[in-house]
């Protein structure tokens, strides 16, 4: 079992790693009533695993799930959960158990801030994504019409867990959804972590249990890093939007057809293909950051073309936007992000999105 603690004030909390890690929900949930811990679980997830994790809790919990999928990160479905909780009388000294992948962490995250202006949440993250970057951090939202993550609130959990046995059931197209962001957290923090992942690129494909630890553990470090130093994405958090200015604008475009991770992926080819016509990033980086998600079963190009035109409307209704203007995160070099970066014209990202487009 690996621990990593997530610094912040008053709030710390760790992050408990490994097969079985489930185990140690029952310290985190002690001294709370055991009828006041309810789980909230992505439908799949509750049916592949939930009773392994009822029977790590002192009492079998409530349980409301979800439809699997982006789409249940709706104003909608939080209604339901909220009415949930409702009838089972939850009260301010309840825990919130958000069961499942990052749409179950992003969705119960942003129940527990709110329901009664905010109680306890531990993530049980069951997706690798979840596991090394929508579990750590107490960003939690739901998506409107208008974009991705445009309602939500800063909510740190009490603890995360991430039970490698829950990671088996995982498909490879998820599993590489989430190695995009592990590409990104190395690319922008950590140059060691950059060779690492080449290094082991077979080994962490296999996901063999001690490289999935290490691969995970070392990430929540990166992620954890930053968010003790910056929680609310006042400044250094930012870098942590690397490839997502563009990877969110995609998302919503392609109408969450591929999964987050694929669009981050892309976000940040096409993100690089900026920084690569500005002089800052070497062709030669560009190409081994490309190399290495490919590796890692990620797309290269978009499945279908898309006007970017509409790409840049979608890039000014996002939360980097300020003063109507598209915030982008662009690499100098792997380790050395440049945020902030405000003056990327319409021609840049229609040059950019060019670079990702299809055959
Ligand atoms: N996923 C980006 C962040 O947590 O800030």
């Amino acid at each position: 079992m690996r621990t990593v603690t997530v610094e912040i004030p008053g709030r710390s909390y760790p992050i408990h790693i490994g097969p079985g890690a489930r185990q140690q929900l029952r310290a985190l949930v002690a001294r709370r009533d055991p009828a006041q811990v309810v789980v909230i679980a992505d439908r799949n997830v509750a049916d592949l695993h939930l009773d392994a994790l009822a029977a790590a809790l002192p009492a079998v919990p409530p349980v409301v799930t979800f439809p699997a999928g982006e789409n249940s990160k709706s104003l909608a479905c939080a209604e339901r959960v909220f009415g949930f909780l409702a009838e089972q009388r939850v009260e301010r000294g309840a825990i919130v158990i958000a069961f499942g992948g990052g749409v179950a962490g992003d969705l119960g995250g942003f129940v527990a801030a709110t329901w009664l202006r905010g109680i306890a949440f531990v993530p049980v993250a069951t997706s690798l994504l979840a596991a090394v970057d929508a579990s750590v951090g107490g960003k939690t939202a739901v998506n409107i019409p208008a974009g991705k993550n445009l309602v939500g609130a800063f909510h740190q959990p009490v603890g995360v867990i991430v039970d490698l046995d829950f990671l088996e059931t995982l498909s490879g197209r998820d599993y590489a959804s989430g190695l995009a962001e592990c590409v990104k957290q190395a690319a922008i923090r950590d140059p060691d972590l950059f060779a690492w992942l080449e290094a082991h690129g077979e080994a962490i494909l296999k996901r063999e249990p001690d490289v999935l630890g290490e691969l995970i553990a070392r990430n929540c470090e990166v992620k954890a890093a930053v968010v003790s130093a910056d929680e609310r994405e006042m400044g250094l958090r930012a870098i942590l939007n690397y490839g997502h200015t563009l990877g969110h604008a995609i998302e919503h475009r392609l109408e969450y057809d591929l999964r987050h991770g694929e669009c981050v992926a892309l976000g940040m080819i096409a993100e690089n293909e900026i920084a690569r016509g500005r002089g800052m990033l070497a062709g030669e980086t560009v190409e081994r950051i490309r190399a290495l998600l490919r590796r890692c079963g990620l797309p290269t190009v978009l499945p279908r073309a898309l006007d970017p035109a509409e790409v840049i409307e979608s890039c000014r209704v996002d939360k980097k936007v300020q003063g109507g203007v598209p915030h982008f995160v662009l690499l100098r070099d792997v380790g050395d992000p440049v945020r902030g970066v405000a003056d990327v014209s319409e021609a840049e990202i229609a040059a950019a999105m060019s670079a990702i487009a299809p055959g």
